[in-house]
């Protein structure tokens, strides 16, 4: 079986850790391939437990199941080890994890220039969460990052360390008046986590492909979300990465050809944390009508996520950049109860009105939602299964948004959990 993608179509948070759950069950392989412990992917099992996995792929919650962490991953080994741990004191095995000699670690230096940079940015800044992402990205493109596989060599890690914070620190002290970080240090430090580490590291490209030339089934978890990807994204309130498919590509070493199915989890309304354009973003009862049902607080960083209506525009936009061949869309139980629930069929812009994603930034920011109004429904529908089950002008909103995004919508998210959801075509 080829690989399949699980990605985020809109600002992230759409419900990408409970589909990757749900499908575990039928998959080998499960891969994170980009981003960091930035993520916050939510998963309630049948018992009811609640997991917020962070860095490693929600996978390795079902058993049989090898997780993988590709090289397009930053890792903070620190974080890793921690959430290892959490994971194995609750029970879960842990050791069937594989962690890319490629992958980029995220160190000190990282960490506090995310965060100084941010400050000094003021009202400028991304709301980024602090997890040093940013600069580790940048430091891999500008061929000075510190992968995993240095941490086997010490004098390797060593050397390199001290070339780089002889740079670093010069910004951080001389720029930014922090304090210097010493090179020494943090090569013992980061020996310590190579012992705890080694035994996961792996060829996670050779591994991948030679599992699909066995035919095994493999799945790519995004993190993050098409409107966050550097480059078709709304930059530069962006990540760093890239978590379109074409980024599951390059994050693996897997080739396109090998990914058929690519799932959009998409939000039967929009949400965002952190700073940036977003056009139907509301700032009245609505939103908070939003925000209270959907409880729109960040698995990560605790922030109250901005709501707004469904926006079309950009849930063509996503099927087009990802090549999605099916739509998940999540939270439809959250739109109960509202008179009428307006889709964002289009942009206004300067008296002009758009259909397509504007091809500006200044242009997406003076975007002004054009509505079209459907009326709503007052049942509950958590216990739904069936599409016909679904209230009627249910079923006439999603025929709606997969009219206009251009994608079949396969399965509709009614609550939380794995198992609630109106399945309407199977996924695999
Ligand atoms: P991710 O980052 O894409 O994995 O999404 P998050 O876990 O950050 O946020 C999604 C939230 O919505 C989590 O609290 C999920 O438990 C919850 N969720 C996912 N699907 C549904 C659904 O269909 N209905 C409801 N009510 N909640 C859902
Ligand atoms: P999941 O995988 C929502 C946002 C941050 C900030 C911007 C850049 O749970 O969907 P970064 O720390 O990555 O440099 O921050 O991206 N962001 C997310 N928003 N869900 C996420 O992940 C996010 N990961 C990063 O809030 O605006
Ligand atoms: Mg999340």
């Amino acid at each position: 079986m080829p690989a399949i993608a699980v990605v985020g179509t809109q600002w992230g948070d759409e419900g990408k850790g409970k589909v990757t759950d749900l499908l575990g069950a039928d998959m080998d392989y499960v891969v994170r391939y980009q981003g960091g412990n930035n993520a916050g992917h939510t998963v309630v099992t049948p018992d009811g437990t609640k997991y917020a996995i962070h860095l490693v792929p929600v996978g390795i919650l079902t058993p049989g199941v090898v997780p993988v962490i590709a090289g397009g991953v930053v890792v903070d080994p620190k974080f890793l080890i921690a959430e290892l741990d959490e994971l194995s004191a609750g029970g879960v095995d842990v050791s069937n994890l594989k962690l890319s000699a490629d992958a980029h670690l995220i160190m000190p230096h990282h960490r506090a220039l995310d965060r100084v940079v941010e400050r000094y940015l003021g009202s400028s800044r991304i709301g980024t969460t602090g997890r040093g992402i940013g600069p580790t990205y940048a430091d891999k493109v500008a061929r000075m990052g510190i992968r995993v596989q240095d941490l086997l060599d010490p004098g390797i890690l060593t050397a390199k360390l001290e070339a780089i914070l002889r740079e670093k620190n010069q910004i951080l002290v001389k720029v930014y008046n922090r304090k210097a970080i010493d090179p020494a240090a943090v090569a013992e430090e980061y020996l310590g986590y190579a012992e705890r580490l080694k035994p996961y590291i792996a060829d996670t490209r050779l591994l991948l492909n030679k599992a699909l030339e066995a035919g095994k089934n493999v799945l790519l978890e995004g993190a993050q979300a098409t409107m966050l990807d550097v480059d078709h994204g709304t930059y530069p309130f962006v990540t760093s990465s890239n978590p379109t498919t074409g980024g599951a590509c390059v994050g693996t070493g897997i080739a396109p050809g090998k990914i058929t199915t690519a799932i959009g989890i998409i939000k039967a309304y929009t949400t965002r944390v952190g700073s940036g354009p977003f056009p139907t973003e509301l700032h009245d009862e609505y939103g908070e009508f939003l925000l209270k049902r959907g409880g729109e607080y960040g698995v990560t960083t605790g922030r109250r996520r901005r709501c707004g209506w469904f926006d079309a525009v950009l849930g063509r936009y996503a099927v087009r950049v990802n090549g999605i061949t099916d739509l998940f869309v999540t939270k439809l139980d959250v739109l109960s109860e509202l008179k009428r629930v307006p889709i964002c069929v289009g942009y206004e812009i300067d008296g002009e009105v758009f259909e397509d994603m504007p091809m500006t930034q200044t242009d997406v920011h003076h975007a002004k939602p054009v509505y079209e109004y459907h009326d709503g429904w007052w049942e509950d529908v958590s216990e739904c299964r069936k599409f016909e089950e679904l209230p009627a002008n249910a079923q006439a909103y999603i025929a709606r948004l997969e009219e206009l995004c251009g994608a079949r919508v396969s399965v509709i998210g009614v609550g939380p959990g794995r198992d609630e959801n109106v399945i309407r075509h199977p996924l695999i």
